[in-house]
């Protein structure tokens, strides 16, 4: 029977690694792109006979926008010989703005993409250069222009607060500056220390501080009030849109749908089955050229697994989840069965709720860890 899902294929690809980021990309093998690309078009066609029906479609990475044109629109042409596609279908891309060039959007649009969304971090001088960013201030405005030029009306920008050398007077500029260009969508990350990044290095060094706790809150909660004053409605925690510019498809991952990834490192969730790509070009490209899905790992979650994951990805969300809906998908009676943990976090004014619905409020978001805790 034909399934709607959401389709997440993964680009492992910069020009340049940031000094804070640990995902799964390469900075030295562009090498192999072509091959990679042939790849990624033979690995969806392992799906094939599944009958999928595509609603959203992300590129992510690494770097799409990394890649030539034409390797994009190969990749797309890709997924409409092998996957039905909705008409209104979502499709996304994630960029960074030294790649971004006029050839390159034309392209993404005349292939279906339509909306797009930019890593900017900050418009800081200082705190770019920290960060290990290619492009200054002034590219990442001008690249946000020409998409805008050129037509584009759904697009996102990732800002990242918390960072070194970005203190409540940067950010406010940063902030500034956000609402100047007047995106439809912003993605704003507090920093994390990752293993094996040169932030982490650097910390451990004591070449670079990190802000305290309440320095990071202070600054999460002046991001939340001034955009909220700008009419963005933060709708998940790092997440905030104008009205109707949600993503569809990062909200299959906070709702628990279904979604198949394709490409090095992409994790897929269909109905109770959970399975993850294997992260190394060789045994990607042997289990392709043997037939076989790039699988590394795999799980079958049980119900009661699934059910606790379902309550943390929804609790992301500024408007958490019905209760209807979690007794009715996992036949539970949601009030009775964690009634301990509802009434202490109700008491603690941790989460509210409202008639059929649950969520945080302002508190919970910054607290919400112990409310997972006794829910587990
Ligand atoms: C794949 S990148 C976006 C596209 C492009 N590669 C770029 O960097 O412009 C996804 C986003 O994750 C965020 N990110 C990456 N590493 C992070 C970290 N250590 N802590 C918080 N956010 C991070 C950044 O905001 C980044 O834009
Ligand atoms: S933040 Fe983006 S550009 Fe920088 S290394 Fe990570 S994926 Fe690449």
């Amino acid at each position: 029977m034909a399934e709607t899902i959401g389709l997440y294929v993964h680009i492992p690809f910069c020009q340049k690694l940031c000094h804070y980021c640990d995902f799964l990309t390469f900075e030295d093998q562009d090498d192999v792109i072509p091959q990679y690309v042939d790849y990624l078009i033979k690995e969806m066609q392992l799906y094939q006979d599944r009958d999928y029906i595509l609603d959203t479609i992300y590129f992510g990475g690494g770097t799409p926008s990394h890649l030539e044109a034409d390797l994009m629109a190969k990749i797309m042409d890709g997924i409409y010989a092998t996957f039905k596609v909705t008409d209104d279908c979502e499709v996304s891309i994630e960029m960074n703005p030294e790649s971004v060039t006029e050839e390159k959007i034309k392209t993404y649009q005349a292939k279906g993409f339509n909306r797009f969304s930019m890593g900017v971090q900050s418009f800081d001088p200082k705190v770019l250069q920290i960060m290990g960013r290619l492009h200054s201030r002034q590219t990442a405005i001008d690249k946000f222009h020409l998409l805008r030029d050129l037509g584009c009306d759904n697009v996102s920008i990732d800002l990242m607060f918390n960072n070194p050398r970005q203190d409540m007077d940067i950010l406010n500029r940063d902030i500034d500056q956000a609402i100047e260009l007047n995106p439809n969508h912003i993605s704003y990350y507090s920093l994390m220390i990752k293993d094996n990044t040169n932030f982490q290095r650097w910390l451990k060094a004591g070449r670079i501080k990190l802000f305290d706790e309440k320095t990071d809150r202070d600054m999460y909660h002046n991001i939340q009030d001034r955009l909220s004053q700008a009419g963005f409605n933060q709708y998940e925690i790092s997440s905030f849109a104008r009205d109707g510019k949600e993503s569809r498809h990062n909200k299959k991952y906070w709702q628990l749908e279904n979604y198949l990834g394709v490409g090095m490192g992409a994790s897929s969730n269909i109905d109770l089955r959970r399975f993850t790509n294997t992260r190394r070009f060789k045994d990607y490209f042997a289990a392709i050229d043997q037939g076989q899905m790039p699988v590394e790992s795999s799980e079958m979650m049980d119900l009661e697994e699934r059910e606790k994951e379902f309550i943390m990805l929804n609790m992301r969300l500024r408007k958490g989840f019905d209760i209807s809906v979690i007794n009715q998908r996992f036949g539970i009676d949601f009030k009775e069965k964690y009634k301990d943990a509802l009434e202490k976090h109700l008491k603690y004014k941790v989460i509210q709720i409202e008639g059929d619905h649950i969520y945080f409020t302002d508190y919970g978001l910054d607290v919400g860890n112990q409310f997972y805790l006794d829910i587990l």
